[in-house]
């Protein structure tokens, strides 16, 4: 089976793409699938790349990219060959949005994870709470600032977010990943250059209110032979907000203090239970396949309220992704090989 392994990628998100490519390539099994990997360089170039692995991994520091020179470049998918299936293993815009799931379908070619419907809402953390909201799912209060809202009407957002929401407040850009443009706000004189500092990463912006409690992800798996999806035993985020203050882009891949994780995490059975139906159910109403990163906050009372869905979560062999499946019982290596087993069924 030839499998494409793409990667990199025009996002903010490129250096964790490579370094979830890196995890990949060195996990597949190369008797069962040969691996052809496809690189796309920031300003959006193919190039079919080296596979040494170790030109792509999150090495302390230093944040992998892929260039022109990483390899021989192509086209675009056209010059890529045919493959059996695509592993578009690219995080953010341009990758986890519906954009190169759209452009793969039009070429007919199989891909591992969700479709472009699912891409593009699992994409936009706007969209996404209204669909969660629509299927019932519990989701935080939160205010959407459009590039006309911004633009003509900022004193009418700043009292919106003022009278709807409480602080701390999370103003994140509404397509984008890695925890990239996000800053937590504590109080109002900061609001204006956080919504500012989103507006780089995306015209469209969410005000979010904090949600006050512990941070839990469960990893899903579409279901084999039409079987409903599977959830992994949950995990959690434990954050030293002494050295961080939220789960940011440094706490994530670049500090090895700021933060760490557990897997499985030390819940009740009965909210662990909830965080994984919750889970299930967040990746049912977007129609989700092959694979999901659900984000939840627990609260103090047990409470659980969805934070958003990733449809390409970030899988470094230390990415929670990977680690709540191993936890379940599924090792890195089964997991690649179950995904794309997935995408061929
Ligand atoms: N957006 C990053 C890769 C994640 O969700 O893991
Ligand atoms: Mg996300």
């Amino acid at each position: 089976v030839r499998v494409a392994l793409v990667f990199g990628g025009r996002s903010g998100e490129h250096a964790i793409s490579a370094a979830t490519a890196a995890g990949v390539m060195r996990a597949i099994d190369p008797e069962k699938y040969d691996v052809l990997p496809v690189g796309i360089t920031r300003e959006g170039a193919w190039v079919i790349a080296s596979g040494d692995a170790s030109r792509y991994e999150l090495a302390s520091g230093r944040l992998p990219e892929v260039t022109r020179e990483s390899g021989r470049e192509v086209a675009g998918l056209a010059e890529v060959g045919e493959v059996d299936v695509v592993f578009p293993l690219l995080h953010g815009p341009y990758g986890e949005d519906g954009t190169i799931q759209g452009l793969l379908e039009l070429a007919g070619v199989r891909y591992v994870g969700a479709g472009v419907l699912a891409s593009a809402v699992g994409m936009d953390k706007h969209y996404m709470k209204l669909v969660f909201a629509g299927h019932g799912l519990p989701v935080g209060p939160y205010v959407v600032v459009r590039p006309r809202d911004w633009e003509q009407r900022q004193a009418e957002v700043v009292r919106e977010v003022q009278e709807r929401l409480r602080f701390p407040v999370f103003v994140k850009p509404a397509r984008a990943g890695s925890s990239l443009g996000v800053t937590r706000v504590d109080d109002l004189t900061g609001l204006a250059e956080a919504i500012e500092a989103a507006r780089y990463h995306d015209p469209k912006v969410l005000v979010e209110q904090g949600l006050e409690g512990r941070e839990i992800e469960c990893a899903v798996l579409g279901g084999r032979d039409g079987g409903a999806p599977r959830a992994s035993v949950p995990g959690e985020i434990v954050v030293d907000h002494d050295a961080a203050t939220f789960y940011d882009f440094e706490a994530k891949y670049l500090s090895d203090s700021q933060a760490r994780t557990e897997a499985p995490a030390d819940l009740p059975a009965d909210v662990s239970e909830r965080v994984r139906e919750i889970a299930v159910r967040a990746f049912e109403a977007i129609d989700g396949e092959g694979l999901s990163r659900v984000d939840v906050f627990v609260t103090p009372d047990g409470e659980v309220v969805l934070n958003e869905i990733n449809t390409m979560p970030g899988f470094t062999p230390i990415s929670m992704y990977p680690q709540m499946w191993e936890a379940t019982g599924l090792s890195y290596p089964e997991l690649i090989d179950e995904l794309i087993q997935l995408a061929l069924e």
